[in-house]
């Protein structure tokens, strides 16, 4: 039968490596693109998902069988703006998430899975995180509106399942990087916004310093990587409760190494020192894949250097392109 996948939030990091990996692995692998199938990756010009009426025309447009939904506002971090927009970041992701797992009801879409992050987990929880500890405490308050829009997702997967029957379920990918990311300094992500760092002051020969003393451990998982993720999570993964998407504990990875690489990638020859005045934030938050490899039965995650020197890759030969937030000359 032919299947229409919608993709919500088709321009972003991780809509991109979707795209990425339909288009790149072979047809029948896995991971790729089955014959029977159309895939259709939304961009917010495409329709305003927090509108309804604009969401059901996108839903009677392309008549969606599946759906990956990873349309959402405030997704590219940044502590500040979190905590700036925590109204906005509740309300419109509340109102993104409503329209499209409503329209994927009342247009019988046979599977949803939306995507969730690890700030939906507790601010006091007891490490590692796992599926089962999401509501177990309010989120940390500097980003209460995402966390908690993102949450009722899950809330509402389980309502629609119990009352209709749905087949919806959804992700939660620990810290993502990869091609097309957010490399704004004034709000990004620890990676690109290094990345973006390390970049200018090879260019401008200043010193790259960075903030903090390095030694927190994060768990980063490449945006390719989760794509495939997905997309077995599309054709094989059906039980409505939530399914953490990461590397293994085992591999997290420190802030320095973190550096070291990019140092390595941009081939940045000046300066660079870690500046122990600033802030660390927490030392670990690791998150178990331990269900993930359960269901999935193995899975051959991309080596973090590698993935690193393609990202770097990325974003210096598309510097003009990239989300940088900076004015191009
Ligand atoms: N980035 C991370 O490290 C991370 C970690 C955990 C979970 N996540 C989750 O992963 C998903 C994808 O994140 P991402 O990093 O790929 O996000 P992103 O790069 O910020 O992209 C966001 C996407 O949402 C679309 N969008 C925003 N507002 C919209 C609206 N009102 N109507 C329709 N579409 C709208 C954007 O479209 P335009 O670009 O066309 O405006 C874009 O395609 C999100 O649900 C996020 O919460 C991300």
């Amino acid at each position: 039968m032919a299947s229409v996948i919608l993709v919500t939030g088709g321009t972003g990091l991780v809509g991109k490596a979707l795209q990425h990996i339909i288009e790149t692995e072979p047809v029948g692998s896995k991971f790729g693109k089955q014959p029977n199938e159309t895939w259709i990756f939304l961009s917010s010009s495409d329709g305003d998902m927090r509108d309804q009426e604009q969401t059901v025309k996108l839903y009677e447009k392309y008549k969606p069988t599946h759906v990956i939904h990873l349309a959402a506002l405030g997704s590219f971090g940044g502590l500040f703006r979190n905590m700036k927009y925590k109204l906005t970041f509740l309300r419109d992701n509340i109102l993104i998430n409503d329209n499209v797992l409503h329209a994927s009801y009342t247009h019988k879409t046979t599977k949803l899975i939306s995507c969730l992050s690890t700030c939906v987990f507790p601010d006091k929880v007891e490490y590692p995180l796992d599926e089962n500890k999401i509501h177990l405490g309010p989120p940390h308050e500097s980003n209460f509106g995402y966390a908690h829009a993102k949450r009722m997702v899950d809330v509402q997967n389980h309502a629609y399942k119990e009352e209709f029957g749905c087949n919806f379920t959804s992700a939660i990918p620990t810290n993502i990087f990869g091609p097309y990311d957010n490399y704004d300094l004034e709000d990004a992500h620890v990676i690109p916004a290094l990345v973006h760092k390390c970049y200018l002051a090879k260019k401008n020969g200043t010193p790259f310093i960075v903030s903090g003393t390095g030694k927190p451990l994060r768990q980063f998982i490449f945006s390719y990587d989760l794509a495939k993720l997905f997309v077995w999570m599309l054709r094989e993964y059906d039980e409505v409760d939530p399914l953490i998407l990461s590397v293994g504990e085992d591999e997290e990875v420190s802030i320095k190494e973190v550096a070291d690489a990019i140092v390595k990638a941009v081939g940045f020859e000046g300066h660079y020192s870690f500046d122990t005045t600033r802030a660390d934030g927490q030392f670990r938050k690791p998150a178990s894949n331990k269900k993930l490899l359960d269901r999935i039965g193995g899975f051959q995650f991309t080596p973090f250097e590698e993935a690193l020197n393609l990202s770097v890759k990325w974003f210096v030969e598309n510097y003009g392109v990239a989300r940088t937030g900076m004015k191009k000359a």
